[in-house]
Parts: structure tokens; C-alpha cells; sequence
């Protein structure tokens, strides 16, 4: 999937500059972005996924230009898969109709397609017994699981992740983490937010280092972790490094 942006800024107000100009092109299949806090990770993928409009700058991904109005960047959005980091799913409704509503009301499946759908999904994500329950019936990691099930079923053309796995307990981490691998295994595009480092070095081919509101860093993430070109990403990963009690 090919990602462009020219001279791509945005402001929330006056003061605060929150991405400083960035230029990108690349043809992407999955891709990391990390960068410390408040560094503008989120503000940039909800400006990939139409969901915030930039304060200048050309944007598009897969050939298609970001649009401006609103009915077009509803239509942009439809094509996109979207993972938030919890609480994303519709709280009466079991997991099954979570997935099955969006494909029905916005996607045009009939009731049985939907179903077979979402059937296929459940199953595949190891939640074949569960499309009954409730949000609330389900662990975290299940909940989780429900919703990049639900983001796929439409079968996007690509999906954005933003920290899927940061409210997880670090049980359920890993099996969040290996639906998402496994979704790359079978050609799914995917741009992932995300604090878990070894997802991003090891599952991820390229990374994006976002500090301050500038791209610092692009590359590939088997070099990127081991050759990081500025002080600042060099002290991001050191600063990770200081608590992992594993290494
Ligand atoms: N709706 C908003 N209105 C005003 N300022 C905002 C808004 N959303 C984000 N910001 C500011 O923009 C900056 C970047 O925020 P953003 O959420 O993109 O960072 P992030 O890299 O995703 O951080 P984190 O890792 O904590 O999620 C922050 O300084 C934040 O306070
Ligand atoms: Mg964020």
C-alpha cells in the first residue's frame, strides 16, 4: 500500500505545533510508528485514516487523496479497518452482532453473509464459542480480538492499529499480538501504533521514530533498532531498555 504525504502539518490551536512539516512515500505493508509520548503517533494515524484533517499538506494512500469533505472522507474511511486501544465495541451487543451490524448498515451483506462472515472470523481468532457474549462477559484480550475481527471483516485495504494492546494486561498482550501477526501472514497492510517494541522489530518490516512532532526516523526495523541514526531515538530505546527485566 503506497502512503504519501508533502509538507503534512497539524495544529489543534495556534500555540502548538504538533506535527512539523513531513514529507513521506513508500509502499508499505505493515508499519510501526513509536516515539515517546505526546510525540504526535496518534494525531499522524488518524490523519491517515481520515478521521482528522490535517492543517496543510497533501495526504494519500493507495493512489486515493485524502478528501476534504466530509460525505468523501466517509467513503475514504469505509476502505480502512480501524483498531483503538479499548473500549472501541458497542457495549449491547454480543460479539457477533459487533461484527455482523457494521457489515450489514454500512457494507451491504445480507444477514447471512454477515453471519458466515463473522462465524468465520470468531473461529479463526480463537473465539468460536464466544459469539454470544457481551463485551463485559469477555476478558480484555477477547474483547480486543472481537475488534480487529470486526476491522477486518469488510476486508480493508488497510488496517490502523493505534496501541491495540496498551490497556491489556500483559497476559492477553501476546495473543492480541499473534492475531495481528497472523493477519500479516495473509497479505493484510496494517499501520500499528504501538509501545511493544518487540512487535515492532521483530513483526514489523518498517518503523516510523515520530518525536516532537517530526519524523526523525524511517526505516527498516531489522537496522533501526540496531542502527539508530539520532541521539533522541538512541535515548528512546536506552530509556526502554532501563526497565526490561527479561534482557
Ligand atoms: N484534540 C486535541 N486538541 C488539542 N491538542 C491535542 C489534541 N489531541 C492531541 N493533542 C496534543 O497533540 C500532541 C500529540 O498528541 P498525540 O495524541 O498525537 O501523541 P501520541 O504520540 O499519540 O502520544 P501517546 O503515546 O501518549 O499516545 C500532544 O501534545 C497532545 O496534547
Ligand atoms: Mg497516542
Amino acid at each position: 500500500m503506497k502512503i504519501e504525504f508533502q509538507g503534512l502539518t497539524k495544529q489543534y490551536d495556534q500555540e502548538h505545533v504538533v506535527l512539523k512539516p513531513m514529507d513521506f512515500s513508500d509502499d508499505i505493508h505493515t508499519l510501526a510508528i513509536i516515539g515517546p509520548s505526546g510525540g504526535g503517533k496518534s494525531t499522524l494515524l488518524r490523519i491517515l485514516g481520515g478521521l482528522l484533517l490535517p492543517t496543510s499538506g497533501q495526504v494519500s494512500v493507495g493512489g486515493e487523496e485524502l478528501p476534504t469533505d466530509e460525505r468523501a472522507l466517509q467513503k475514504y474511511r469505509q476502505g480502512l479497518g480501524f483498531v483503538f486501544q479499548q473500549g472501541g465495541l458497542f457495549r449491547h451487543l454480543s460479539a457477533m452482532e459487533n461484527i455482523t451490524l457494521p457489515l450489514e448498515q454500512v457494507h451491504g451483506y445480507t444477514k447471512q453473509e454477515a453471519a458466515r462472515r463473522a462465524e468465520e472470523l470468531l473461529e479463526r481468532f480463537g473465539l468460536g464459542a464466544d459469539g454470544r457474549k457481551k463485551p463485559s462477559e469477555l476478558s480484555g484480550g477477547q474483547q480486543q480480538r472481537v475488534a480487529i475481527a470486526r476491522a477486518v471483516a469488510a476486508r480493508p485495504r488497510l488496517l490502523l492499529l493505534d496501541e491495540p494492546t496498551s490497556a491489556l494486561d500483559p497476559e492477553y498482550t501476546n495473543e492480541v499480538l499473534d492475531v495481528i501477526h497472523e493477519l500479516k501472514n495473509e497479505g493484510m497492510d496494517f499501520v500499528i501504533v504501538t509501545h511493544e517494541m518487540g512487535f515492532a522489530r521483530h513483526a514489523c518490516e518498517k518503523v516510523a521514530f515520530l518525536c516532537e512532532g517530526s519524523l526523525l526516523e524511517y526505516g527498516d526495523s531489522a537496522s533501526l533498532f540496531v542502527h539508530p541514526k539520532t541521539r533522541q531515538l538512541e535515548r528512546f530505546l536506552s530509556r526502554l531498555l532501563e526497565w526490561n527485566v527479561s534482557e
